[in-house]
């Protein structure tokens, strides 16, 4: 990656007596930065910024958000254009090259993908050790990180050759791995992709196709179902992300990172919100408990947080909600199911959320986690498979920033400092004399 920020001038910072010097630089959309690498050796100190609430952590030029105006792009691609005009493996390629690809570019990078989704027979026995009952996104994460296992053949991360050929791989199996840890969670037999289908087909018809009788994938179903993938493909610098990158930055294989990142999605903060929004809108039940769970929410001395509600970085209207809840009427429209109980309640709680004074005034709006719950249960997929799909798309994402930092010629290992408030100095004590 070539490094394109645009110097801007310096920032002054002065502190107990000592001044830093600190240069400014301009990107392509959004805030300056203020370069503090040399603060430390300039004034002694170290910045603190739980949360990284106003903290870049690399430059990177793969996706931007305007949270904002509720805008998000890739490769400068507006969202509601790639999810409208283009498919998952085209999004993929755009996020992994830069540019979008010639149609022969495409049918070449699709046929590599159709040619690598199939996955080592032995592995097959690694789901074997799990409960039945245990979580996907557990066996998920055990799973890719276990692949490391088996493709000794391209570990080396400083080999070109090796990362196309992991990136690949990683997005090529995780419909296979993901669609197993479904079909090993409801004790049904594993399903072989078909390379006659498209990369959303296949994943359907092997989540839901049985021995003894074949699946028939509707248009609309794989549609919908390549859309969510775009939708949940990259998203700058988010929790998973950082941690892919972080892990990245020592080294380490890109399975492991991802199985790192798969781990860091899992909680309910982050790509758990899915499933933890549909359990909510179960528990609430009915549009007349809204007001209950409104209060709840806004109850300090309470836990409790609308789920697919609030973002750390968009202030506006997730562009991918609009786009997810377009998707959620087709979907339900099509499986019959327009009067599921949860979508007036989803609408409702939407609108008395965004007219309440509490959610206006800390610009909290639907992410896209809100209605993608709905909607993924109306496809006939299990609460427990909502975020291991958002790991199936987001893995493209995860490679292509892992990629990016790899190639980042200023690249080096990530080592936060701290500031310590820990018990002072002091001389070890005998147990005879405490
Ligand atoms: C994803 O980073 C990404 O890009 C993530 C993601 C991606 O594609 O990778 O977009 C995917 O993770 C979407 C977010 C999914 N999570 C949820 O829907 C869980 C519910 N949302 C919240 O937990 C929260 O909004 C976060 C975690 C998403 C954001 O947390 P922040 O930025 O740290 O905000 P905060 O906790 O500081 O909240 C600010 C205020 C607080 O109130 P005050 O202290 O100012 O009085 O807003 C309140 C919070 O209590 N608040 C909420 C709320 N979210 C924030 N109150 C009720 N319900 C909520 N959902």
């Amino acid at each position: 990656m070539e490094n394109k920020v645009k110097p801007n001038g310096t920032a002054t910072f002065t502190v107990a007596g000592k001044t830093a010097e600190l240069p400014v630089y301009s990107g392509t959309h959004g805030p300056d930065v203020v370069d503090i690498a040399s603060l430390n050796k300039q004034t002694g100190h170290f910045t603190l910024d739980p949360g990284f609430t106003s903290t870049a952590s690399c430059e990177s030029q793969i996706t931007f958000i305007d949270g904002g105006k509720g805008t998000l792009l890739h490769r400068g691609y507006p969202i509601d254009q790639l999810a409208e005009q283009s498919d998952f493996l085209e999004v993929c390629y755009l996020l992994l090259n830069g540019e979008l690809p010639s149609q022969t570019e495409l049918a070449d990078y699709k046929h590599t993908i159709t040619h690598h989704t199939m996955i080592h027979t032995q592995f097959d026995r690694f789901f074997e050790g799990f409960r039945r009952d245990a979580h996907p996104m557990a066996i998920m994460t055990g799973a890719v990180g276990a692949l490391s296992a088996f493709y000794h053949d391209s570990l080396d991360i400083n080999d070109p050759q090796h990362r196309i050929i992991s990136a690949n791989r990683l997005i090529a199996k995780m419909p296979t791995i993901a669609a197993r840890a479904h079909k090993y969670s409801i004790g049904q037999p594993f399903i072989s992709p078909r390379n006659d289908l498209g990369y959303a087909a296949n994943f359907l018809r092997m989540c839901f196709a049985v021995p003894a009788e074949d699946y028939e994938v509707q248009d609309v179903m794989a549609r919908a179902m390549d859309r969510i993938f775009i939708l949940h493909a990259d998203h700058e610098q988010n929790a998973s992300t950082s941690t892919v990158r972080l892990a990245g930055s020592s080294g380490a294989n890109p399975f492991a990172c991802i199985a790192a990142g798969i781990a860091c999605l899992w909680g309910p903060s982050h790509g758990g919100a899915n499933e933890a929004a549909l359990t909510m809108l179960q528990e609430i039940g009915s549009v007349e408990r809204i007001p209950e769970y409104i209060a709840k929410a806004k109850d300090k001395d309470d836990p409790f947080r609308l789920m697919g509600f609030g973002h750390r970085v968009y202030k506006n209207y997730d562009p991918r909600a609009k786009v997810m809840q377009k998707t959620c009427h087709e979907v339900l429209d099509a499986v019959g199911a327009s009067n599921d109980p949860l979508l007036p309640i989803a609408i409702e709680l939407e609108k008395i959320a965004l007219e309440d004074e509490y959610f206006v005034k800390r610009n909290l709006y639907p992410n896209i986690d809100f209605y993608s719950g709905i909607t993924l249960k109306a496809m006939g997929f299990p609460t427990e498979m909502f975020t291991v799909l958002f790991a199936l798309a987001r893995t493209v994402g995860w490679v292509a920033q892992w990629q990016e930092m790899i190639e980042d010629p200023t690249q080096r290992i990530g080592r936060p400092r701290q500031i310590y408030t820990g018990a002072a100095n002091r001389d070890y004590v005998p147990v005879s004399k405490r």
